[in-house]
């Protein structure tokens, strides 16, 4: 059974092939003609963390497919009171067709899908946030005009990170991610996706410099200084990162018809600056539209490969 926890663990074709089941998705939505592909099944969506976007393009996305989103907070369910993961997974995956979880720790996510009996979608992990990504190279295809992308990730090491890593490394394009010194992406996770692109030729960058990762990029992205449990840093963090701030002056040194891309929330004149964020480089909301049509594609595609079984 295929579980979606990182990106990692699917091929460059399944990746795309998700992401244009998606795109067609999104067309019959447009036009009118909504398909109930996922007609009387239910999805299990667990929140350990908050959410806007995950959770309405999520429970929206069921709706549209003919099933039904069940949003739980660990604050209503067991789990928050000390049920075990393992046994939440059985319980839960004897009556639900698919999982979906936001959590901390990547493991728990991982523990839940080995009970699981039915596909475990990522919502976000302290480490990976995979479903994002596709609705990013979702709204890449749509609005680059690069050929060969050229990605620079600025700011914070976290989970965005890992997950651009991954997606570069198995797409095969560059990305230059500059982040300041002791917030580095993790260097195990750096060193998988290194040996990933052996494999598709990416090309893996780092720099503690934001000019130089942006130079010539034909996509710049960067996320919060400050990710969900990390609230006490935050002060400490915005000194840390001067300098790191995705401004006029920064994406003016990108290809002159470079996107800006974040995965939102966005702290305007933190990571990045007001009129970046609300300039005519950015989709940063056709991006977050496009969770719904990405996300969409993927429970389709486990779908499909439920019935193969
Ligand atoms: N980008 C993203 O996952 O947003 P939410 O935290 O609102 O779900
Ligand atoms: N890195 C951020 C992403 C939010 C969608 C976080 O984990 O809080």
């Amino acid at each position: 059974m295929r579980h979606f926890l990182t990106l990692k663990d699917y091929t460059k074709e399944e990746i795309l092939d998700i992401i244009s089941l998606g795109l067609a998705i999104k067309k019959e939505l447009k036009s009118g003609n909504t398909i109930r592909h996922l007609s009387g099944q239910t999805l299990a969506m667990i929140f350990e963390k908050s959410s806007t976007r995950t959770r309405v393009s999520f429970e929206t996305g069921m709706f549209q497919l003919g099933g039904h989103g069940l949003f739980l907070s660990h604050r209503d369910i067991h789990l928050g009171r000390g049920e075990p993961v393992k046994d939440t997974a059985r319980v839960i995956s004897s009556m639900c067709d698919m999982v979906m979880i936001r959590t901390f720790e990547h493991s728990k996510i991982e523990e839940f899908a080995a009970y699981s009996s039915v596909p475990v979608i990522n919502g976000l992990t302290d480490s990976y946030h995979p479903v994002q990504l596709l609705a990013d190279y979702m709204t890449m295809m749509e609005h680059s005009k690069a050929k060969n992308p050229v990605v620079a990730y600025i700011g914070d090491g976290n989970n965005m990170t890992h997950s651009w890593l991954m997606l570069a490394a198995k797409l095969g394009f560059e990305l230059r991610v500059a982040t300041p010194k002791g917030y580095e992406a993790d260097a195990a996770i750096i060193a998988q996706a290194q040996q990933i692109a052996k494999a598709s030729g990416a090309l893996l960058r780092f720099t503690h410099d934001p000019k130089t990762a942006v130079r010539g990029a034909t996509v710049v992205t960067t996320d919060t200084w400050a990710s969900m449990g990390q609230e006490e840093e935050k002060e400490a963090r915005l000194k840390i990162f001067e300098g790191f701030m995705v401004d006029d002056a920064l994406m003016a040194t990108a290809d002159p018809d470079a996107i800006f891309l974040h995965c939102l929330p966005a702290y305007r004149n933190q990571e990045v600056s007001e009129s970046v964020l609300e300039g005519a480089q950015s989709v940063v909301f056709d991006e977050a539209e496009n969770r719904l049509h990405a996300q969409k594609g993927l429970m389709v595609w486990l779908n499909k490969q439920q019935k193969r079984q």
